[in-house]
């Protein structure tokens, strides 16, 4: 049996949080494309290069060059048991060339208010080292910017400023919201509420997840 899973949402909906704390509990790989942009453009390699505009502009980086990501990606033998894809598909042709690599179990929605989704994504900060996620008021470090879990130190993404979120939003709703439908279409598709707090809608995936005889 596999557990291959789509996390679907707007930005700071919170999927990379869910993401992480899944990947664990069941031990399959938590694949986010915006984490691996954001390290190549980090270490300057050519694929770095070549996404950091879009990145940092909150636009999409073209299709081709995403899609061949995931496919290396998923490729690897640690997506064999399965594995959680945060941040992708974000077109409908991103997923029809998903569709045409590996079958896809199950789809998970995430929705929150608008004004939910600021304020999370505002008080964001990660980890430099170790990519942990933290909030400043929902998820706040023991010592203010310095990591828990490895001591590193936390920042701010460059694509959570105010106009630079205002546009992640904007291109979410014309490119990525019709990519619910097409999966809604298929049946595999279910909702979350996101807007309550990290543990229920943890609790809620995982519920889902045995519901679907996807989880023992
Ligand atoms: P990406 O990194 O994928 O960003 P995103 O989709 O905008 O999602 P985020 O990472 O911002 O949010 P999230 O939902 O994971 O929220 P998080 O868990 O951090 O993409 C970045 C860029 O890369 C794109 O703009 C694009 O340029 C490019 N890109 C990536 N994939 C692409 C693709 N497929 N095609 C083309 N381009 C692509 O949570 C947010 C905050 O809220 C955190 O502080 C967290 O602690 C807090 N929080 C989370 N859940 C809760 C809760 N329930 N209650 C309270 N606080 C919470």
């Amino acid at each position: 049996m596999t557990l291959n899973l789509v996390f679907l949402g707007p930005p700071g909906v919170g999927k990379g949080t869910y993401a992480k704390e899944l990947s664990k509990r069941y031990n399959i790989p938590h694949i986010s494309t915006g984490d691996i942009f954001r390290e190549e453009i980090r270490k300057g390699t050519e694929l770095g290069k070549k996404v950091k505009s879009y990145v940092e502009r909150g636009e999409l980086v073209p299709d081709e060059i995403v899609i061949e990501v995931v496919r290396k990606r998923l490729s690897q033998d640690d997506c064999k048991r399965g594995f959680i894809l945060d941040g992708f598909p974000r077109t409908i042709n991103q997923a029809i060339a998903l569709d045409s690599i590996v079958k896809v179990d199950l789809v998970f929605n995430f929705v929150a208010p608008k004004s939910v989704i600021i304020e999370r994504l505002s008080g964001r900060r990660i980890c430099q080292k170790c990519g942990a996620i933290y909030h400043i008021k929902f998820n706040p470090p023991k010592r203010p910017g310095i990591c828990d879990k490895c001591g590193g130190p936390l920042y701010q993404r460059e694509d959570d400023k105010p106009e630079v979120i205002e546009e992640r939003l904007r291109v979410y709703e014309k490119q990525t919201a019709p990519i619910v439908d097409y999966y809604r279409k298929k049946g595999i598709l279910v909702e979350v509420d996101a807007s309550r707090n990290m543990e229920e809608v943890i609790k809620d995936c995982e519920q889902i997840l045995k519901a679907k005889g996807l989880l023992q």
